[in-house]
């Protein structure tokens, strides 16, 4: 129970890693402020797993990328920590448009993916601020695409920005005490990633993985709650890369 006293805010939290993280924060000890933008049953059952063992949680509404979604999401927060600070924030919600190649991105597609993945974590990071506690701890959530090349274009552009945003925060940050850092996910067993579902792409991924298999949500999750812990008290502005060792090379020799 070593954040017995913490309160952690992670966006995102109704299903995926979101959920894989709120679980472990609050099973470490953590109030937990389970943020999502649409999934009302979702949201529920990450709450009532979370409470059944034994852990405290309440959810925000919030959609992200719309007109006043800081506000909105914000507004909830405060009145579920009901005059606490806030100990950990976890930016993870984000959104792929899997029509997002060169030749097809609109401006409009390329606003909405660029206002959930990027500028919700900057203008949410910078509202939690005065709340964030001086020792605090900030955790975005990145991607792969940051380093191997997929054709969603502007996902993996947001994604590369949030890797600078981390850099650029954690040493703004220093001072305070609180650590910045960003996890990279692997492909991961998430609604994000249907195409899983298929054997043939399940295999396809456990092929060029060294541990031999794609990702769970927990995997990842687990490795956000040592960011958060105190554990991760040394570590700033890094981004860690959690994928069972995806394209390390060849497999065989
Ligand atoms: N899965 C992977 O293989 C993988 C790989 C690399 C990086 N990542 C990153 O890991 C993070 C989590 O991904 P995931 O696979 O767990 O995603 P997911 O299963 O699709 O879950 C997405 C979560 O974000 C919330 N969300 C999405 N759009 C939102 C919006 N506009 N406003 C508010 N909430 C919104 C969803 O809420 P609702 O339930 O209300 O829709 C849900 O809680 C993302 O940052 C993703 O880019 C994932």
């Amino acid at each position: 129970m070593a954040l017995t006293g913490k309160t952690a805010l992670v966006t995102g939290a109704s299903r995926g890693i979101g959920r894989a993280v709120a679980e472990r924060l609050a099973a470490d000890g953590a109030l937990v402020a389970v943020h999502y933008g649409r999934n009302d049953t979702a949201a529920k059952e990450t709450v009532a797993a979370i409470e059944n063992a034994g852990g405290q949680a309440f959810p925000v509404r919030a959609e992200l990328g719309v007109e006043g979604d800081v506000d909105t999401l914000f507004e909830q927060l405060t009145a579920g920590l009901d005059g606490r600070g806030l100990d950990i924030l976890v930016n993870n919600a984000a959104v792929i448009d899997y029509g997002d190649s060169i030749e097809a991105i609109t401006p409009e597609a390329y606003e909405q993916v660029m206002a959930v993945n990027l500028r919700a974590p900057l203008f949410v990071t910078q509202r939690a601020l005065p709340l964030l506690r001086d020792g605090g701890r900030i955790v975005n959530v990145s991607s792969g695409v940051t380093w191997f090349a997929q054709p969603e274009i502007v996902y993996a552009m947001s994604k590369g920005a949030l890797n600078v945003f981390t850099r650029s925060l954690a040493r703004t940050l220093g001072p305070r005490q609180i650590t910045v850092n960003t996890v990279s996910p692997g492909i991961t067993e998430t609604d994000m990633n249907g195409w899983l579902q298929q054997p043939e792409s399940a295999a396809g991924v456990a092929a060029i993985t060294a541990l031999g298999r794609h990702g769970q949500p927990d995997d990842i999750g687990d490795v956000i709650a040592f960011f958060a812990s105190d554990e991760g008290r040394w570590v700033t502005g890094q981004v860690l890369e959690v994928n069972g060792g995806l394209w390390l090379g060849p497999n065989s020799r």
